[in-house]
Parts: structure tokens; sequence; C-alpha cells
């Protein structure tokens, strides 16, 4: 028998659920070194609780997240809730021993952010923060045709993530789009966490920033018949410089509700002067090379189910969202057991503190129209 991860879920909705869908289908993971098992879940939702009735696993439904806390049955606690609640719900979890995969924007603002890191740091807990895009197969070969160096002098870097159904202004509001519950620093709350991994992580870390922040749509209907205030950014563009061998690289990113025509659109663009790649969720089996020869000419690969942590679906098939879910759960559970290798991991704290810095840094230029050194 493999050693358990027990799971409880605080935050069954949307997030907590798709949760739920990757452990209960775990066993699709080849030669994986733990089982992941859900044992507990709590929401304040009465509906929400039941349907996670259909779990079989699962003995502790509440309403009472200290109550799943003091549970010894559970391992490791993941936790999906609005960000206003992210700070005080992520520390109970480290004070009651727990392990935590924490959704983004890991607390709703910088503040928030460095106290859950240091927490973590003290706890000697195994904390990582939520970002699933980098586990679909087409990012994977991004990352790896980086990494071979043959990109020649970098010119740019683009990774954003688009929405589009913010353009319809009957949409009612909900708390993603109230500064009070998603933070001040808005869609970069919601989406940014999701283009900077991937920069991150191969360490483009930005120098400074100028930022274009735009609020369209400043009232949504309440759902209760009138009308109610709608006060986050609904675009964010982040325009930075990083370091790269040396030379500074532009790298813009992009964080849009408001973005025509994009259900929900993650991409990333490297280009330099010997070579290239792009890779975006709008063309889910496509990777494009870029290779300058004689003649100059953009590669299109057809993409398969090649992932970091084997399953068992067919290597012609495609992967979807539930699938690179899966795989950040896959590789949240080697990192923990020490076995993550040179696989790509998930967002660590350092990772997500220095986000907020990046979006604090970008509050300020918008406000002040100007560029924002990053220490
Ligand atoms: N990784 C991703 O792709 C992704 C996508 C969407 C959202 N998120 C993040 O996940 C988190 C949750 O977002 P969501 O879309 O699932 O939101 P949601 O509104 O669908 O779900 C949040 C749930 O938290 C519950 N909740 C609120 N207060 C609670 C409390 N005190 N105790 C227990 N449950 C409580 C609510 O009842 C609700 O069911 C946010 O941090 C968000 O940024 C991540």
């Amino acid at each position: 028998m493999k050693p358990k991860m027990r799971l409880g879920i605080i935050g069954g909705g949307l997030m907590g659920r798709e949760a739920a869908s990757a452990f209960g289908r775990w066993f699709v993971l080849e030669n994986m070194p733990v089982q992941a098992e859900l044992v507990a879940v709590c929401d304040l939702q009465e509906k929400l609780l039941d349907w996670f009735q259909q779990v079989p696993t699962v003995k502790l439904l509440t309403k009472d997240y200290k109550a799943l806390l003091a549970s010894p049955d559970v391992d490791v606690v993941y936790v999906a809730v609005p960000h206003d609640l992210h700070e005080a719900i992520y520390l109970d979890v480290l004070n009651a021993g727990k392990d935590l995969l924490a959704e983004k924007p890991f607390g709703i603002d910088l503040r928030a952010a460095r106290s859950i890191r240091d927490a973590a740091a003290k706890s000697g807990r195994f904390v990582r923060c939520s970002s699933e895009f980098p586990f679909l197969p087409g990012v994977q070969r991004v990352l790896q045709a980086v990494r071979s160096g043959k990109f020649g002098k970098l010119l740019e870097i683009r990774s954003g993530f688009h929405h589009s159904s913010d353009l319809d202004p009957t949409k009612p509001i909900n708390w993603k789009r109230q500064t009070k519950h998603c933070g001040d620093v808005g869609v970069m709350g919601d989406l940014g966490m999701h283009t900077v991994h991937v920069p991150f992580r191969l360490g483009w870390k930005p120098l400074r920033v100028y930022a274009q922040l735009q609020k369209i749509y400043t009232q949504r209907p309440d759902g209760k018949g009138g009308m109610a205030a709608c006060d986050t950014w609904d675009n964010a563009m982040l325009h930075t410089e990083v370091r790269v061998d040396g030379a500074e690289v532009p790298m813009r990113l992009e964080q849009k509700r408001l973005a025509p025509g994009e259900m929900n659109t993650w991409y990333i663009e490297v280009l330099g002067t010997d070579g290239g790649v792009k890779f975006s969720t709008k063309e889910p089996k496509t990777l494009w090379t870029f290779e300058r020869a004689k003649e100059q000419y953009w590669q299109r690969t057809d993409l398969g189910h090649q992932m970091a942590f084997p399953t068992i679906t067919g290597g012609i098939f495609e992967a979807g969202f539930p699938d690179c879910f899966l795989q950040m759960w896959a590789a949240y559970a080697a990192e923990r057991a020490g076995v993550l290798g040179d696989r790509f991991g998930c967002v660590t704290p350092d990772e997500a503190v220095a986000s907020h810095e990046l979006f604090a840094a970008a509050l300020e230029s918008h406000v002040k129209k100007t560029v924002v050194p990053l220490a």
C-alpha cells in the first residue's frame, strides 16, 4: 500500500469541487509515490456540502473550518475561499500543524502574502500556491525550448491570461468584482499568478514596471433587482523589463477580464534572434516554434497527452483544464514526498510574495503614471 495524502478542502465552490475531481481520479496517475484521498470538506453552503456527499471517502462535512482543522485524519488542506479570508484561514491551517496548498493570490495584498510566507517558513509545513497551466504539455515544451538556450539574444517575452465574460454588463456582481473581497489588485489578484509563474521560475523577475490599469464597468446587477458597485480593476497590462544573460529584455504581462472573444485564454510567447516559441490554450494541441535558418519559419507541432506525471491516458489524446489541475496536484504530492526531481513545481511562497510585490508596484505605477523600480 502506498502512503496516503489525506486531504481536507476549505471552500467547496468552483475550485473546491475541481480539486475533488482531481483526487477522485488519482488512480490515472502512474507510479505516484502517494495515494490522495479526500476525507473532509468545509463550506458554508448546505447545497455544496450535499454535493460532496457523493465522494465516498469523505468522512467529515462541516460549516466550521476549525472542526476540519481539528481532525487528526487530515494531513493536507486545500483552501479555495475569497481573498479576504486567505490570511486568517491559511495561518489557522499552519497553526493546526497541517500542510497547505493555498489558492492564489496567496493573501489579499502584499502584507498578507508576507505574513503567510513568514508563518509558513516558521511552521516548517509544506506550503505551495496554486497555478496549473504550466503543467499542460504545451507549456512543458515551452519550458524545455527556453532552457535549450537556442533562442539567441532574447527580444521579448509575453505572458497573459484573458477572459471575456465580463464584457456582458448584465453579468451579476460576485465577490471577485468587489475590492473588499478580491483586493485592491483586482484582476491582478485573480489572474496574475497565472501569468508570472513560468517567467518567475525561469528567473525572469521584473526590474521595474509601468502599469496600465482599466476599470470599465463600475456597476453590475446585484442579483436582487438592484445595482452594486463593481470597483475592481478589469484589465491590467504590466510593461516590465527583466535581465536575461546580462541584457534587459521587455516582458509584458497581461491580465484581462475584458478581452473580446477570449473564454479562458492563457498564453506565453518567447522570441529571440535565432528561435522562439508560442503556446496558447486557444490551440491546446499546438506548439509553435520559430527557427531562423536560411529561411525563417514558424513550425507547428501537434501535441498529445505527454505529461510530466505519466497517466494511463493514451499519448495521442488531448489535454485540458482538469488534466493540468491533476498534474499540479501530482507535482504538489511529489514535491511534498521529496521526489519531484527536475520536474516543474508549484508556486513557492517566495514566488507568491514576489507576485504581490509586482502588483503593489503596478498599483503605484498606475497612480503616479510613472515607472516603478522593483528591488
Ligand atoms: N487556480 C485557478 O485556476 C483558480 C480559478 C478560480 C479561482 N481560483 C481561486 O480559488 C479561490 C476560490 O475561488 P472560487 O472560484 O472557487 O470561488 P467560489 O466563490 O466558487 O467558492 C468559494 C467558496 O468558499 C466558501 N466559503 C466562503 N467563506 C467560507 C468559510 N469561512 N469557510 C468555508 N467556506 C467558505 C463559499 O461558500 C464558496 O463556496 C480564490 O482564491 C480564487 O482566486 C483559482
